[in-house]
């Protein structure tokens, strides 16, 4: 603490990124990056963008990367907002849409930065359990007579469980909370989940937040989106053009672009990690793991018989990252990123070593 912080920055609590080592040659399946290099249409184009042009600012609505994304998922631009990463597009998602006179809901274990944002942005949450599966109710977010939500956010599928909704249990949650703002995060929806971008025309309450940063392998370059009504696209530009009107910078708007474009790419990447994710399950399964069923490009694990935290330290240390989280009822597991056959093999011929030591 600094005597010279505001109040507001006093009362932060930061969220706490999983690490990224400047150590090389560790194997590194602990923020769920994707494990193939990007299209190399995009390497192409940003090479074809490093020129004198970079003394100019950027155009601040990065109207051909929107209008790729319109193109893709078949919506109309004015539907689609872009930003630095996801994380921003929340951000203004949250001070835009999620900001209500009552609650905002969403799961007791989820991504960490929503109660990060909602102390940034004193917005009052209300943290609704899971089952014992560490699986979403979607009756529990219903309103009753004596308890309403403001606005809901849902990362389907979830992280860190990787469990998944299905298309009609998030159209029942919109059904019946037509008259409030419902979020669903498909951070990692590209990995076999069903996507609610198809209910968009039915839902002018809906919004639905994308990433690049997993399943087109650009965590690096931060760009994330966000597709519905334009009602709720001008609250987050109004938010974005009061904030930061350039978040894209003119490399980043190339390469997103052509990353888009690219389907095919795209497509057989998520296929090669959705194929290494089920062979993981089994080699995690037959090592005595309990394996919660994932859609996304990682998986969450528990061994009966070894304590999560020990486990992560004990990898740690053989050169292999995975995330653990020390809050209740997940200590015990092990969040591990799907990475390349090669990785996920030497992870479990490590853990076996433990294992059955
Ligand atoms: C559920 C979820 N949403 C959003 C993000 C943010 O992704 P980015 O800011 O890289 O787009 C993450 C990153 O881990 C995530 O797990």
């Amino acid at each position: 603490m600094s005597r010279f912080w505001s109040q507001s920055v006093q009362a932060l609590e930061p969220y706490v990124p999983g690490e990224q080592p400047l150590i090389k040659n560790l194997i590194k399946l602990n923020t769920n990056e994707h494990p193939l290099a990007p299209s190399p249409k995009v390497i192409e184009a940003i090479q074809k963008g490093l020129d004198g042009s970079l003394r100019l600012y950027p155009d601040p609505e990065s109207t051909q990367l929107t209008q790729a994304i319109a193109n893709y998922y078949d919506v109309s631009p004015k539907s689609v907002f872009v930003g630095n990463g996801s994380d921003e597009v929340l951000a203004h998602v949250f001070y835009a849409l999620l900001k209500q006179s009552k609650p905002l809901y969403y799961p007791e274990i989820t991504y960490g930065f929503y109660p990060t944002y909602c102390r940034y942005f004193d917005i009052e949450a209300q943290r609704i359990p899971l089952d014992d599966q560490l699986r979403i109710r979607p009756e529990d977010y219903f309103p009753t007579a004596e308890c309403e939500a403001g606005a809901i956010l849902i990362a389907n599928p979830n992280a860190p469980t990787g469990h998944a909704l299905s298309l009609a249990e998030i159209e029942s949650i919109l059904k019946a909370n037509a008259q409030i703002p419902v979020v669903i995060d498909e951070a990692y929806v590209d990995f076999g989940a069903q996507s609610a971008v198809q209910l968009l025309d039915k839902y002018p309450n809906l919004m639905v937040v994308h990433t690049l940063s997993k399943s087109r392998s650009l965590a690096g370059l931060r760009v994330g989106f966000a597709m519905g009504a334009p009602e709720l696209i001008e609250g987050l530009e109004r938010a974005k053009n009061s904030f930061n009107s350039y978040p894209l910078d003119r490399l980043a708007q190339l390469g997103a672009t052509a990353a888009i474009g690219d389907a095919a790419y795209f497509e057989a990447a998520c296929q090669t990690v959705i194929e290494t994710r089920e062979n993981l399950v089994k080699s995690l399964t037959e090592l005595g793991f309990v394996v919660l069923p994932s859609k996304a490009n990682f998986v969450f694990a528990r061994h009966p018989n070894h304590d999560g935290g020990d486990l992560a330290a004990w990898l740690r240390e053989q050169g292999i990252l995975v995330r653990h989280f020390d809050t209740p009822k997940i200590r015990q597991y092990l969040r591990i990123t799907v990475g390349t056959p090669e990785q996920c093999r030497s992870l479990t011929e490590m853990l076996a070593k433990r294992i059955q030591a």
